[in-house]
């Protein structure tokens, strides 16, 4: 019960692959009461409800892109847990040109921007928010979800390696602003690739995700174990730890040449 007595916001539970789902089942196992959010569009689905059921959790939706989403959202949360919350996770990600099969040489700019804005300027927005509205507690823990391709080139990861390049950038530059004024931590965890929507949605990706499996000594972290990451990073644990992005990924960000793939060939 290391979150007992803490409240948090999850960002991005679509179905029960997101890795935010089970983020939020582990948060409520652990004793947090929590709310959880998604674009009204992905609410329209329906699986969050089962969700918000397990967790007794209301569903405020909001567009992360949209600074008045993301101010009702932080209201409303706070007048559901009578005060501020601890914890926040952001666990959003879309690229356009991805989605509609664009070249890294051929790019659409707008496209760009919007998939900017979704995967990487709505971390800056959530937290300006949060930051006007005064709606965390000190020693209070955000995260962000990160993916290596912010550091080394994945090809087919395309504009989204920008995307989480600045992702990164805003964790620490906030975290320091963060830091300073209020003891509240910001962090990103790069996550070794994972089978969720947003994930299988990357051209190859069954491939690369066997490809990660093998180089990783430890094989791919899977969801779950993604999930207890943020609860210790949540928790009052790991009190010191800003302005990182944490590695959770078997120990691929650690490998140079891996015998094992060379033996498969
Ligand atoms: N799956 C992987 O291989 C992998 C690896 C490393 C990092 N990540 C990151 O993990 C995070 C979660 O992705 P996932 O793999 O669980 O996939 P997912 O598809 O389950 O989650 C992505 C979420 O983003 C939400 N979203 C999209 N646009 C939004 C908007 N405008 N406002 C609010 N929410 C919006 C979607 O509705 C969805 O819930 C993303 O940041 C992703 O880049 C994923």
């Amino acid at each position: 019960m290391i979150l007992k007595g803490k409240k948090g916001i999850i960002f991005g539970a679509l179905n029960s692959d997101s890795i935010a789902w089970k983020v939020a089942e582990r948060c409520v196992e652990e004793g947090a009461q929590i709310v959880l959010t998604n674009a009204p569009v992905a609410m329209r689905m329906g699986e969050i409800n089962g969700l918000a059921e397990k967790c007794n959790a209301p569903v405020i939706g909001a567009d992360a892109t949209s600074m008045e989403d993301l101010e009702n959202l932080f209201t409303k949360s706070m007048e559901h847990f009578g005060g501020k919350v601890d914890f926040v996770l952001h666990s959003i990600g879309m690229s356009v040109n991805v989605r509609k099969g664009k070249e890294y040489t051929d790019l659409n700019h707008e496209w760009m921007l919007k998939t900017f804005d979704v995967s990487a300027i709505s971390f800056h927005k959530m937290l300006q928010v949060m930051w006007k509205l005064d709606a965390i507690n000190d020693w209070g823990s955000v995260l962000g979800l990160s993916y290596i391709a912010a550091q080394r080139v994945f090809p087919d990861y395309s504009e989204m390696a920008e995307s989480k390049a600045l992702l990164e950038s805003f964790a620490r530059s906030f975290g320091y602003h963060y830091g300073t004024a209020k003891k509240v931590r910001v962090n990103t965890i790069s996550q070794s690739p994972t089978m969720t929507t947003a994930g299988k949605g990357v051209k190859g990706f069954t491939e690369f995700f066997n490809y990660a499996e093998t180089m990783s000594p430890l094989g791919n972290a899977p969801a779950l174990d993604c999930a207890n990451y943020c609860v210790v990073l949540f928790s009052d644990l790991t009190r010191y730890v800003t302005m990182q992005n944490l590695f959770h990924d078997g120990g691929f960000s650690s490998m140079g040449m891996s015998p094992a793939l060379i033996a498969e060939k």
